[in-house]
């Protein structure tokens, strides 16, 4: 099966199978602890990957350069404002120049309506896996370090109560894709997830009935509220984090009405006893969530980013090792 994954692209964990993501899960535990043995680990060595942002990046940028290290290749960190692409270069020459050169290309292109279209381009046209390093729709690398982080956390995912809760933030407008990757995700693992946002901060219908139909499939359950408090009731995890109004609803509105959208010792006080909270960070501290909660016991973020790490070199030694 691991043979079969090389060459696979990443770019929504929609187009792999359970099968395939207990193997991402598994093969990432295994790095996991090598890592933690200081095991050498040189599974991809003298391997070359380009790392495309159009954005900005801590801890995508950086477990992937330092994950890619440490499997014995080089990453080639590409700031697009300095590439050719500012002068108009396609997805489609990007593409089939960068993959005659290197093994992998990954991209972070996170403007609404185009940055999934422009992997798929580059898809279309690479001799090398393409790996999503979040777009418009979908961030599968959080969404799996997430997965992994549960799984770490509490064991048996099966009817956990998972609350994917919209948060006020003062911050830059957040895409969809995290909310997005987690609501698809989560029931495929026979999770309860609630989704919780104030009118307008919906997900795209599509998401919402392929999400029921993975609960119906996997004996979990996916429902809605726009009742934060009830979001927060019961849950065993909590993922309380912004996202923008992709609708365009709630576009350039004051966001201000919905400050009470913040993730406080108070509603934590509602969830189970032993409830984790979630973010894929960056926060925005005092607005998103009190920091006595995100410094707090029942934070598990800094676990959750440090995830990133190992299921990055999980997924770069299955497609191209
Ligand atoms: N969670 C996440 O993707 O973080 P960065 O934006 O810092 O990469």
């Amino acid at each position: 099966m691991r043979t079969k994954l090389r060459g696979k692209d990443f770019i929504t964990l929609r187009d792999w199978s359970k099968e395939e993501i207990d193997i991402l899960l598994e093969v990432s535990a295994e790095i996991k602890e090598k890592f933690l043995k200081k095991e050498v680990t040189p599974y991809l060595l003298y391997q070359t990957m380009f790392l495309m942002f159009f954005e900005e990046s801590t801890r995508t940028r950086n477990s992937m350069e330092a994950g890619f290290a440490q499997l014995g290749g080089h990453a080639n960190f590409l700031d697009t404002s300095k590439m050719q692409i500012s002068h108009g270069e396609v997805a489609k020459d990007t593409a089939a120049i960068l993959s005659s050169y290197g093994h992998a290309i990954a991209c972070r292109n996170c403007f609404w309506g185009i940055g999934n279209k422009y992997l798929n381009d580059m898809a279309n046209h690479s001799k090398v896996p393409i790996m999503n390093l979040q777009c418009d729709l979908y961030h599968p690398m959080q969404g799996i370090a997430d997965l992994m982080t549960i799984i770490e956390k509490k064991g048996e995912t099966k009817n956990l109560k998972v609350s994917i809760i919209w948060a006020y933030a003062t911050t830059h407008k957040k895409p969809i894709s995290v909310p997005l990757t987690q609501a698809l995700l989560f029931p495929r693992y026979g999770i309860d997830v609630t989704l919780a946002y104030p009118e307008g901060f919906e997900l795209p219908d599509w998401v919402i009935e392929e999400a029921k139909e993975n609960a119906k499939k996997n004996g979990g359950s996916f429902r809605i509220t726009h009742n934060m408090k009830e979001a927060f009731k019961d849950a065993d995890i909590v993922i309380p984090k912004n996202w923008g109004s992709w609708s365009g609803k709630k576009g350039d509105m004051d966001l201000s009405q919905f400050k009470d959208w913040k993730c406080t010792e108070e509603m934590m006080k509602l969830a189970s006893p032993d409830v984790k909270y979630m973010h894929a960070l960056p926060a925005d501290r005092g607005n998103e969530v009190e920091d006595s909660v995100l410094d707090g016991p029942q934070s598990i973020v800094y676990d959750e980013a440090e995830n990133r790490l190992h299921t990055s070199k999980a997924v770069m030694i299955l497609t191209m090792g």
